[in-house]
C-alpha cells in the first residue's frame, strides 16, 4: 500500500483525513475533550507532511450529528488541542465545504495547518454525495487518508473523494493499524490467545468465525459470557443472556471443539443484586443464584486466564470483562489489562473502545505493541471485512 512517505508533499493541498472522533465533556465554551489518543496518534503523519513542507488541511467528523450544524459537536476545541500537542498554529473553519473555504485553502502557506468543521454538519457526507465528494476534492492535490477508526464508514471523505484525485496514500496511523492488526490474521506467532468480552455474542459472532482457524485459545468474559455459561446448562441467575443465541453459543463452543481451540468461560463471578455502583456483591463459583447477576469475572477466573495470557506469544484483547465503567465492577478487566501487559515476550494488541479505555485506565498502554485507536472499525476488520477507506487506497 502506497504510503504518504512515497508521495510529493512539498507546495501540494494535502488533505489528510483524520478521526478526530474524540470524547468530550461540558457544553459551550467550557467543552474540553476528555481522551486525546486519537489526535495524538495523528501527530506522526502531521509532523512528517509539515516537515516536507505540506500546506495541510485536516478534516474530521466528531459525535452523529444527523446532518445538521450542532455546536455541541463543533470541531473547535480539536484545533485548540491539536496546536498544543503540534507546539504551532492550527487555523479553524466554521465550515467544511465552499468557496470560503476553497480560498482559506488556496491561501495556506507551506507548513501551515487548516482544521474544517465537522464533515457531518452535512447529511451529503454520510450519503457519500458524489457532489460532496467533489467539493472536498477541490480542496486537495493529495488525499491521505490516516482516520483508520472510520475506514469501515463509506462515507465521501473516507472513501467518495478519493478517486477524484491523482495522489492517493495511507497515513502513518492507518498503516501502523492495518499492520498490526493485519499481522494477526496473518501469520502470527502461536500460541495465539484472542480475549472476547462485551455484552452480546452477536456482535462478536464473526470476529469468532474469523479466529477461529487462526487462534489456539479464546478467553470469554463480558455479559456475553452468560449466553454461553447458559448454553452449556449452567444457571446464571438475573444475568444479561441473549436468549435466541443459545444455539449459536453451542455451535461456537462445538466449532472450537472440532478445531482443538481451547475455549474458557469465566468459572466465577462477581455477582451483584442490580448492575450499579453501591449494589451489595459477592464471588460465587458455578452456579449464579436467582435474583443475583454476574457483572464481572471472578479472582479464580482472572487467575486462570492469566496463566493462559502468560503463555501466549500473540495476543488480542477485544471488550470488557464485566460492568467495567462502574469501578467495583472493573477489577476483573483491570486483571486482565495488567495480564496482557505483564506478557512483554508476546505481541500484544487491543481494540475496541472500552479495553482500550481499560488499558488507559490501568496505565499500562505504553507496555503494549499496539492500541487501536478503531471500535467498530477494529471489528470489522478482524472479521475479515476490506474496509471501505483502505479499500479506497492505492
Ligand atoms: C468511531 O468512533 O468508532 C469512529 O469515529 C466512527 O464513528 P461512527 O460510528 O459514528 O461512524
Amino acid at each position: 500500500m502506497r504510503t504518504i512517505e512515497e508521495v510529493p508533499l512539498a507546495g501540494q493541498r494535502v488533505f489528510v483525513r483524520v478521526d478526530y472522533n474524540v470524547p468530550t465533556e461540558g457544553t459551550g465554551v467550557a467543552r474540553r475533550i476528555t481522551d486525546d489518543s486519537r489526535i495524538r496518534a495523528s501527530l506522526p503523519t502531521l509532523r512528517l507532511a509539515l516537515e516536507r513542507g505540506a500546506r495541510v488541511v485536516l478534516a474530521s467528523h466528531l459525535g452523529r450529528p444527523k446532518g445538521r450544524p450542532d455546536p455541541e459537536l463543533s470541531l473547535r476545541p480539536v484545533a485548540t488541542r491539536l496546536s498544543e500537542l503540534l507546539g504551532r498554529p492550527v487555523a479553524f473553519a466554521s465550515e467544511c465545504v465552499g468557496p470560503e473555504v476553497e480560498a482559506r485553502v488556496a491561501a495556506l502557506q507551506a507548513g501551515e495547518v487548516l482544521l474544517l468543521e465537522n464533515l457531518r454538519f452535512h447529511a451529503a457526507e454520510e450519503q457519500n454525495d458524489p457532489t460532496f465528494a467533489l467539493q472536498l476534492a477541490r480542496l486537495a492535490d493529495v488525499w491521505v487518508n490516516d482516520a483508520f477508526g472510520a475506514a469501515h464508514r463509506a462515507h465521501a471523505s473516507t472513501a467518495g473523494m478519493a478517486p477524484l484525485i491523482a495522489e492517493r496514500a495511507a497515513g502513518l496511523l492507518m498503516r501502523d493499524e492495518l499492520h498490526h492488526l493485519g499481522a494477526l490474521l496473518a501469520g502470527a506467532q502461536r500460541p495465539f490467545v484472542a480475549i472476547l468480552g462485551g455484552a452480546k455474542v452477536s456482535d462478536k459472532i464473526t470476529v469468532i468465525d474469523n479466529l477461529l482457524p487462526r487462534v489456539d485459545t479464546l478467553l470469554i468474559g463480558g455479559a456475553m459470557a452468560y449466553t454461553f455459561l447458559a448454553a452449556q446448562g449452567t444457571e446464571i441467575g438475573a444475568s444479561r443472556c441473549e436468549n435466541d443465541k443459545l444455539d449459536l453459543a453451542r455451535e461456537l463452543l462445538a466449532r472450537a471443539g472440532e478445531r482443538g481451540v481451547k475455549l474458557l468461560v469465566p468459572s466465577d463471578h462477581v455477582v451483584a443484586e442490580a448492575p450499579r455502583a453501591g449494589a451489595t456483591t459477592e464471588v460465587c463459583r458455578g452456579a449464579i443464584s436467582a435474583g443475583w447477576l454476574g457483572v464481572d469475572i471472578g479472582p479464580e477466573t482472572r487467575r486462570r486466564y492469566a496463566e493462559e495470557i502468560a503463555r501466549a506469544k500473540t495476543i488480542l484483547w477485544n471488550g470488557p470483562m464485566g460492568i467495567f465503567e462502574i469501578n467495583e465492577f472493573a477489577g476483573g478487566t483491570l486483571a486482565i489489562a495488567q495480564a496482557v501487559a505483564t506478557a512483554r515476550e508476546a505481541v500484544t494488541v487491543v481494540g475496541g473502545g472500552d479495553s482500550v479505555a481499560a488499558v488507559h485506565k490501568a496505565g499500562v498502554a505504553a507496555q503494549l505493541t499496539h492500541v487501536s485507536t478503531g471500535g467498530g472499525a477494529s471489528l470489522e476488520f478482524l472479521e475479515g471485512k476490506l474496509l471501505p477507506g483502505v479499500a479506497a487506497l492505492d
